[in-house]
C-alpha cells in the first residue's frame, strides 16, 4: 500500500490563496533578533527584516512585553474614544521630528498612510481655489497598492492592469529638477517624494532634486510629502530619512519599522497642512489602537534609549565598505548606493534574482530589488560581526551564480 503523501504548504497555499506573491520556497517559524528559523529547523540571516519593518530584529523582548502587556489590559476600541497610547505615539513622533506643531493621523498600512496623505493634501488644495488637486511624483518612486497609492507610484507597469486610475498624477524623472519645476503649478496640491527609492532600488534623491521640490510647492503653495514607509524611523542614520537632508517636508508618511511588524501606518503633517482636515474628513477603524500603538511606543523608545539611530549610521557605514569591497573583488559587481542601513549591491547584468536565491541557499535573506540590484536592510541592531558574516555569504552567492554563468 503507497502511504498518501501530505500536501506541503506551497501546495496548501495555491489551493487557498489567491495568487498574487511569488513567494521563496521557504516558510520560517520563528526569529531572534537578526536570524531566523524555517520549518526544517535551519537558521537564516536575516538581512531583509520582513522588507525593511523589523528594525529591532525579531521577537523583541520590549516590543513583545509591550504587547503582551498592552493585549492583556485592552486591545481595541475604535477611534470614538480617546486611547492613551495613540496619543503618546503622537507626542514621540512630534519630538523625533521635531515638529512641536506636528499633528499625526494613524492607520494600519504603508499604502493607508499615503492615502491620508493624498486626501490632506487635496483639503489643503482645495482650500486655496478649485482645481487645485494635483500631483506631482517621481518615476521609480512607490507607495502602495491601494488606487490612489499606485497612481502616486511612478512604475507604468504596475498601472496597466487597473486602468483607468485618473489623470490628476504627473510622473517626473526622478533626477530632473527643471522638469520637476516645470510640472509644478497653480492647481498641484503636492510633490511626492522618497529620500531614498526604495522600492525603486535604493536610490537616493540628489540633493539638487529635493530642493527643487520644496522650491516648486513653496512657488505654488503645494505641500511637500515625504514618504518614509521605508527611509523612516532610524534606517538612514537619522530618525527620519528627509533630516539626512537640506530639505524639510510638510507631511511624512510612516509604517513599516514604526511597530516592528505589528501593522501600523501613520501621517504626520505640520503648520499649515496640520490645519487641513475637519473631525469625519478621514477615519480608520483599526488605525492606531492600543497595541500597535503600545508596540510602536516600545520602538521609538527602544531606539533612543539603545542609541540605534547613530548605531545604524556607523553599522551602514561598515555594511557600505564591505558591499565596495565585494564589488571590488567580483566581475558580477558594479559598486552599492543607499544611505544607513538601507543599501544595496548593484550588479553589472539581471541576476539579482539569481544571487538572491544563491544568498537564501546559503542562509542569508536578501531580496533583489531590481532585476540587477539586492537589497539589504538589516535590523538596527544588527552587529559588526553579523555584517561581516553577512557579506562572506554573500561573497560565496556571487562566486556561485558568476561560476554558472
Ligand atoms: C516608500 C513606500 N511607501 C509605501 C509602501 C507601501 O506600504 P504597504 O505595503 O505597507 O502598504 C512601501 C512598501 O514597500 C514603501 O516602500
Amino acid at each position: 500500500m503507497t502511504a498518501i503523501q501530505a500536501p506541503s504548504l506551497a501546495d496548501r497555499e495555491a489551493a487557498a490563496l489567491l495568487p498574487t506573491y511569488a513567494r521563496q520556497p521557504v516558510a520560517f517559524t520563528s526569529g531572534s533578533g537578526a536570524w531566523l528559523t524555517d520549518d526544517e529547523g535551519r537558521r537564516y540571516l536575516d538581512f531583509l527584516g520582513g522588507l525593511a519593518v523589523t528594525a529591532l530584529g525579531h521577537a523583541h523582548p520590549a516590543v513583545t512585553g509591550a504587547v503582551a502587556a498592552q493585549a492583556a489590559r485592552l486591545v481595541h476600541t475604535s477611534n470614538l474614544y480617546l486611547t492613551e497610547p495613540q496619543v503618546a505615539l503622537a507626542e514621540a513622533l512630534q519630538r523625533h521630528l521635531g515638529w512641536s506643531d506636528g499633528r499625526a493621523f494613524f492607520c494600519n498600512s504603508g499604502a493607508e498612510a499615503n492615502e491620508a496623505a493624498i486626501k490632506l493634501a487635496r483639503r489643503h488644495g482645495l482650500a486655496q481655489h478649485p482645481g487645485k488637486v494635483k500631483v506631482v511624483s517621481l518615476l521609480g518612486g512607490f507607495h502602495g497598492r491601494l488606487l490612489g497609492a499606485l497612481l502616486l507610484t511612478g512604475n507604468p507597469a504596475k498601472h496597466a492592469p487597473f486602468q483607468p486610475l485618473g489623470d490628476w498624477v504627473t510622473h517626473v524623472a526622478h533626477d530632473d529638477p527643471a522638469a520637476l519645476d516645470a510640472a509644478v503649478d497653480d492647481d498641484t496640491c503636492a510633490v511626492w517624494i522618497e529620500v531614498v527609492q526604495g522600492e525603486g532600488g535604493v536610490r537616493p534623491l540628489s540633493a539638487d532634486m529635493l530642493a527643487a521640490a520644496r522650491a516648486a510647492c513653496d512657488r505654488v503653495g503645494a505641500l511637500l510629502v515625504a514618504d518614509e514607509v521605508q527611509t523612516g524611523v532610524g534606517r538612514l542614520g537619522a530618525w527620519f530619512g528627509w533630516q539626512t537632508t537640506a530639505v524639510e517636508p510638510d507631511v511624512v508618511c510612516l509604517a513599516k519599522a514604526l511597530a516592528n511588524g505589528l501593522p501600523i501606518g501613520a501621517i504626520v503633517a505640520r503648520g499649515a497642512a496640520a490645519a487641513a482636515f475637519r473631525p469625519g474628513d478621514h477615519a480608520s477603524t483599526f488605525g492606531g489602537n492600543p497595541v500597535v500603538a503600545a508596540a510602536a511606543l516600545a520602538v521609538l523608545d527602544t531606539i533612543e534609549r539603545e542609541g540605534l539611530v547613530d548605531r545604524a549610521a556607523a553599522r551602514g557605514r561598515h555594511l557600505a565598505a564591505g558591499l565596495e569591497d565585494l564589488a571590488a573583488r567580483h566581475p558580477l559587481a558594479v559598486g552599492e548606493r543607499g544611505r544607513g542601513l538601507l543599501r544595496a549591491l548593484v550588479l553589472h547584468r539581471p541576476a539579482a534574482a539569481a544571487v538572491t536565491a544563491a544568498a537564501l541557499e546559503r542562509g542569508l535573506v536578501v531580496n533583489a530589488v531590481a532585476p540587477d540590484a539586492v537589497r539589504l536592510a538589516p535590523p538596527l541592531t544588527v552587529t559588526e560581526a553579523e555584517i561581516d558574516e553577512a557579506l562572506t555569504l554573500l561573497d560565496r552567492a556571487l562566486s556561485a551564480v558568476e561560476d554558472t554563468a
